[in-house]
């Protein structure tokens, strides 16, 4: 069986552009992953169903709704082989609170060997969601999006318990992309 490794970090931290940066260099290297995202998993279930139009409507369905999907994209994903990455969140801010992002039976489908938490400061998240104008980023301020990140490392910790797979920090901070790209990179080695 091959590695399987969560990606996480809060809306706009910039994860797709680093594990992009590393999947590339390791390819060099001979080391191959295959990279999903979840909330494309769960995307396509709800929009056969007609429950959204865009992702970024995912998070505002009801809980269960979003548990179904939840569940249906993490069976799938399992049925993978090889070096999987799963890039998805620690925990979803919805309407009515924090949703667990890899609740016990998403870890019990996954198994995974390790979850990575990518962090920068709260202000350049901001700026970064504010200049993608791609997508409807909920309007939240930097302190919100500190707690946000906070309570995402207390999740992470209860995945491990739950598991027994490793965290990492990977810092993707604004002008130095290169040393978050090189530090995936040898997280993901
Ligand atoms: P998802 O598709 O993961 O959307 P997201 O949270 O908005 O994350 P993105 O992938 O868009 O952001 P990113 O952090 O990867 O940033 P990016 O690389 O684009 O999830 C969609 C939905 O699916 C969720 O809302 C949820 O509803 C659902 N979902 C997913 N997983 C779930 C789960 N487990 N349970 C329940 N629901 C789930 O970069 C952002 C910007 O920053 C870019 O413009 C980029 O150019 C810029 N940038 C990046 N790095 C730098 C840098 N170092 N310096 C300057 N700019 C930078």
């Amino acid at each position: 069986m091959g590695k399987r490794i969560v990606i996480t970090g809060v809306p706009g931290v910039g994860k797709t552009t680093v594990v992009n940066g590393a999947l590339e260099q390791l390819k060099g290297e001979g080391i191959e992953y295959r990279s999903l995202n979840f909330g494309t998993f769960m995307f396509e279930v709800a929009e056969a169903e007609g429950m959204v139009k865009d992702r970024d409507g995912m998070r505002k369905l009801d809980r269960d709704q979003q548990k179904r999907l939840q569940k249906a994209a993490a069976q799938k994903m399992a049925q993978i082989p090889g070096n999987v990455i799963i890039d998805t969140h620690c925990t979803v801010k919805t309407p009515k609170g924090f949703l667990a992002g890899l609740p016990e039976w998403v870890l019990r489908e996954l198994q995974p060997d390790m979850v990575v938490l990518v962090e920068t400061d709260e202000d350049q998240i901001l700026s970064r969601r504010l200049n993608d104008p791609t997508r409807t980023r909920d309007m939240e301020g930097s302190r919100e999006i500190a707690f946000h990140q906070e309570f995402n490392r207390s999740m992470a910790a209860a995945y491990a318990m739950v598991s027994g797979c490793t965290i990492s920090v990977v810092k993707n901070q604004d002008h130095l992309l290169e040393q978050a790209v090189a530090r995936m990179a040898d997280v993901l080695r």
